[in-house]
């Protein structure tokens, strides 16, 4: 199972990146626009960026803003000849569709964005996107059930061999991580606080002050 980390944050970036457990990053326009990143000169500085501070062959998804087939086919290409990393993350909507199956030809890795249904999900593998992006916490938040969304599309996919990796988004708690993985996620990609949740445990900590305190008392 490959982790990202959600955000772009550079600070984020670089400490998920130092554990040692990082296998590439996701973004959006909120993230970049919570980072205070705008215009396109350096929107795409900061993707370069990332891309440099996570090293070679980590996924880095890149998100378009046009929502035409022409508009995001031109934007997707400017994002891919950024860096080889580069993903080009584009919406579940029509044209969006379109223009995955057209990346797809060109040889050009996508990230299906926004996506809410098993239906979407067919749709986006039968275009070819390298991953798809299930929001799993924005499910929760309207009182459905995120996982099962992702159960189903695992057993779709498996069905039929389809090769896009299920990533499973906007997840907002280790607790989810865990879930997203038994449910069949290839990918979960998720803000640091919920990576670095997984950490803890009350009897690490408690087993952990006893064998130094045990060292301590036997060696003075
Ligand atoms: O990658 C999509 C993700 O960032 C959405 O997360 O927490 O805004 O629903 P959230």
């Amino acid at each position: 199972m490959l982790f990202f980390v959600d955000t772009a944050n550079l600070d984020q970036i670089r400490e998920a990146s130092e554990l040692g457990i990082l296998d590439g990053v996701t973004t959006n326009p909120s993230l970049m626009a919570k980072e205070g990143i705008s215009g396109e000169k350096n929107i795409l500085k900061h993707y370069r960026d990332i891309c440099d501070i996570v090293g070679q062959g980590r996924d880095v998804s890149a998100e378009v803003i046009s929502t035409d087939f022409k508009g995001i086919v031109e934007e997707g290409k400017r994002l891919a000849d950024l860096h080889e990393n580069i993903v080009v993350k584009v919406p579940m909507i029509r044209e969006g569709v379109k223009a995955i199956a057209y990346f797809t030809d060109a040889g050009i890795r996508t990230n299906c964005t926004l996506v809410f249904s098993a239906g979407q999900a067919l749709l986006a593998a039968k275009a070819g996107a390298t991953y798809l992006s299930p929001f799993i916490g924005r499910i929760d938040d309207i009182g459905w059930d995120g996982m099962a969304l992702i159960k189903e599309i695992a057993e779709i996919y498996n069905n039929f061999g389809f090769e896009t990796a299920i990533l499973a988004a906007s997840i907002r708690s280790p607790l989810h991580i865990i879930e997203a993985a038994k449910a069949g996620a290839d990918v979960v990609t998720c803000p640091l606080p919920a990576i670095l949740g997984l950490l803890n445990h009350p009897l690490t900590d408690i087993g952990l002050e006893k064998f130094l305190a045990d060292h301590r008392k036997a060696n003075g």
